[in-house]
């Protein structure tokens, strides 16, 4: 298996990482990375708005966590398992109980990355220039977690403080660190392959 297609099959969501921070140098890298993905009409709409800090990152973590539990006591306990299951593995739904940082998972660095909201493939744009930077990060011995959950930082109290223009949308954000912890890949969904 060549060196590209090793990284697509191992990396994994990682949700534990070692308490060392991840030089700016890497980030950069890692971000121009992202923005060599294709983009419908080669727009490259995506926007980075990058959190380091500590403390900043325990406190959006909290108040997103806040948000998410507000969400979840206004729906049925179906629908939150259906929810909870849609962004986790079974296996990690224990984990996101038993962790203190249930947002993102005391990583050193968060990444926002938003598009227009006026843009129709800004999402599906952004998902690509995301999954650059997560096989980027990998093949630099760093790993990473999508966050969808992240999406709910426009509702937090300090959301100004990451300074996102109004005409901006958080489509998602990235967790990237040095793990510790291997996950085993999920069982991937087969038969949904159909040649006409
Ligand atoms: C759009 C998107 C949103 C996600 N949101 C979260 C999240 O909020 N929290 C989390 O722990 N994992 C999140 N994940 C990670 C998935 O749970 C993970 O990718 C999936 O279980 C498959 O595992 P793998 O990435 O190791 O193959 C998200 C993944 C994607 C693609």
């Amino acid at each position: 298996m060549n060196d590209t297609l090793k990284n697509i099959y191992e990396r994994r969501a990682v949700r534990k990482y070692k308490n060392m921070p991840v030089a700016n140098e890497l980030i950069d890298q890692l971000i121009a990375a992202g923005c060599m993905a294709p983009s419908a009409m080669n727009k490259q709409p995506w926007k980075f708005y990058v959190l380091t800090d500590k403390e900043k990152i325990k406190l959006f973590s909290k108040e997103i966590g806040h948000i998410a539990i507000r969400m979840m006591k206004s729906i049925n306990i179906k629908e939150i398992a259906k929810m909870a299951l849609g962004f986790f593995h079974l296996s990690k739904v224990i984990d996101y109980v038993t962790t203190a940082d249930h947002v993102f998972y005391n990583a050193p660095v968060v990444i926002f990355i938003t598009s227009p909201r006026d843009d129709d493939w800004g999402a599906l744009d952004v998902g690509m220039c995301a999954q650059n930077i997560m096989l980027a990060a990998k093949a630099m011995g760093l790993d990473t977690c999508p966050i969808g959950f992240a999406k709910f930082v426009t509702k937090t109290k300090d959301y100004y403080l990451l300074n996102i223009p109004a005409t901006e949308k958080v489509e998602l954000a990235l967790i990237i660190g040095y793990g510790n912890e291997q996950p085993k890949a999920h069982k991937r969904v087969g038969a949904n392959v159909i040649y006409v």
